[in-house]
């Protein structure tokens, strides 16, 4: 007996097919409505922020200072480093990602004093992980406190937009009362204060990109191709606002400028999630994340404390 498909057969077909395709790329995820907590605080240039850290030729400074773009080749990555360290502090930085192939390649938004406290550091990252597929970055988020290095405590995200097309803000809240890690302005973690994890040292921020062939993608399967490199991150959009470590000080001590109720240490909007906030903070979660180290029970036979109260 032949098989026959009629046209209409092979329409449907085709139509479902396309459905499941849009499906599978996410622009149709639309993020629910949440209150802004960038733009309250001027967005200030690099030249104002930062300095290079490392891999200056491959650091170009644009528009007036405005935007950078970080390249990594085969010689180099490179990296911003802030002028200041923050005991504290809200800081953003709106990212677009190289396009194309990125295996191994990471773009890492994080605060770190591993220079000053090498064996006893705290990091609050978001790492940014290339992929050996078009348009699927990973976003990854962790925190480090006191040299806790031996639990790895990642959460790994898909995201609902391409990273690559445009700008997106990239957030790290941090502060005497929580950690929050927002894109475009969704939290997508949230860490209650808790002196099991909390970073309490002074950091600077960082913003980065290198070759993590050996890290990153599973296990250096497949390595950053420098076929296609340069592979170019564009910074702009630097918000960098809260407690400036007065250097000279023995003891942790820092300036503030008055920021009243829009202060990201003290202020109401800093404090705790909005109910907004905590809707877009379970979409984010429900929809988009897929690794939890809390969920890991291959790696951690008994789960980090704070794995409790999730
Ligand atoms: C460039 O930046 C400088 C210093 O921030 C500023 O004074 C100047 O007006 C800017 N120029 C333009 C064309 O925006
Ligand atoms: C940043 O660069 C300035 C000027 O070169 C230098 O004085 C300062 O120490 C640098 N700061 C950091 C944190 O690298
Ligand atoms: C952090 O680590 C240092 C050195 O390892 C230790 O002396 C100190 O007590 C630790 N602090 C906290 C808050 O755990």
């Amino acid at each position: 007996m032949a098989i026959v498909f009629n046209k209409s057969f092979i329409l449907t077909i085709l139509f479902y097919y396309k459905i499941i395709e849009v499906h599978a790329r996410g622009p149709v995820y639309t993020p629910p409505d949440v209150e802004r907590l960038t733009d309250h605080f001027k967005r200030v240039s690099i030249d104002e922020s930062y300095n290079v850290s490392f891999g200056g030729t491959n650091v170009h400074v644009t528009n007036n200072g405005t935007n950078a773009d970080l390249s990594l080749d085969k010689f180099s990555g490179s990296g911003l480093v802030s002028k200041n360290k923050y005991y504290y502090g809200f800081f953003n930085a709106a990212l677009k990602l190289p396009a194309g192939f990125t295996s191994g390649v990471v773009v890492a938004y994080y605060l770190s004093n591993a220079n000053v406290f090498p064996h006893n550091h705290d990091e609050i990252d978001i790492e940014l992980l290339g992929h050996e597929k078009r348009r699927e970055w990973v976003l990854q988020t962790n925190i480090y406190s006191n040299g806790s290095v031996s639990t790895g405590r990642e959460e790994k995200f898909y995201l609902w937009f391409d990273p690559t097309q445009s700008f997106h803000d990239y957030t790290i809240l941090w502060n005497n009362h929580h950690i929050v890690f927002l894109v475009d302005n969704i939290p997508v973690r949230e860490v209650i204060h808790n002196n099991a994890i909390y970073p309490s040292k002074a950091m600077s921020v960082y913003t980065t990109i290198w070759d993590a062939s050996k890290w990153a993608t599973h296990g250096g399967k497949y390595p950053v191709n420098y076929k296609f490199s340069p592979f170019t991150v564009s910074v702009k959009g630097i918000e960098i606002e809260g407690c400036v470590l007065n250097s000279k000080d023995v003891a942790p001590s820092c300036s503030r400028s008055s920021l009243s109720s829009t202060d990201p240490v003290d202020g109401q909007q800093f404090a705790k999630l909005s109910a907004q906030q905590i809707n877009g903070l379970g979409w984010a979660r429900r929809k988009h994340m897929f690794y939890s180290y809390c969920q890991d029970k291959n790696r951690y036979k008994v789960l980090p404390p704070e794995c409790n109260a999730i």
